[in-house]
């Protein structure tokens, strides 16, 4: 299975190459990967910014435990989830749906009507911890469209997210950022590449009922 071989291809890189870019050609690909992404009732309530200008990265580095993949990477992916599921948004997500599948739009109403009752019932707590975590299967998606283009990347949390909101006017646009993923080419002093995985063992990770 090939996804196996690029699993373990992959690892969280720690040192890029800053003269290696990748290209338009593979950056469209990862892009539809991320587009293709699954997500809660399809709704994709998130945005990707893709930072190339070295002077933001310079800025975000300091917020960003000063972790060097942020200025050195070929591009920096921010993964920003909406901070609300508003009306408006789900009913333009059906006339999107309507419109895509050439269905009437009155008989995704009850559809409609259904995605808010149930976001409803959703303390703000959980309405957040759930916008964020639609970032992530967009995150695992990157990353795996990565691997099998050979293409280094490294997922990351390590940062401030409100910094981030304020330098990149997040807060503005109704988003946060979730998660962020540099991507580019090893640099070949990295010193973690090749480390063995440490991963749980099968048993443990896993149980059959
Ligand atoms: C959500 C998330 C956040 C992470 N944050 C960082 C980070 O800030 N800096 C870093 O160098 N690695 C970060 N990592 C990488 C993990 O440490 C790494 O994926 C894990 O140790 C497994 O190693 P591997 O990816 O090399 O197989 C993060 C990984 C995930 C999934």
């Amino acid at each position: 299975m090939e996804l196996l071989k690029n699993l373990k291809w992959r690892y969280a890189t720690k040192k890029f190459d800053t003269t290696k870019k990748v290209s338009h050609q593979d950056l469209d690909k990862i892009k539809e990967a991320v587009q293709l992404s699954v997500s809660s009732y399809g709704l994709q309530l998130y945005k990707v910014l893709i930072i190339e200008n070295a002077q933001i990265r310079e800025q975000l580095k300091p917020v960003s435990w000063n972790q060097s993949q942020i200025t050195d990477a070929s591009h920096l992916f921010v993964f920003c989830n909406y901070t609300d599921a508003s009306s408006k948004t789900i009913n333009d997500f059906i006339k999107h749906t309507a419109k895509t599948r050439n269905l009437d739009l009155e008989r995704l109403y009850g559809y409609g009507d259904f995605i808010k009752s149930k976001l409803a019932e959703k303390s703000p707590d959980e309405t957040t911890s759930w916008l964020k975590s639609q970032t992530y299967l967009a995150l695992g998606n990157l990353l795996n469209a990565c691997a099998e283009l050979r293409i280094d990347a490294c997922p990351m949390e390590g940062f401030e997210p409100e910094a981030y909101n304020n330098i990149l006017g997040l807060h503005q646009q109704g988003l946060n950022a979730a998660v962020i993923a540099p991507i580019g080419y090893r640099h070949c002093d990295d010193h973690t590449i090749g480390q063995q995985k440490v991963r749980k063992p099968m048993e443990l990770l896993f149980e059959t009922i």
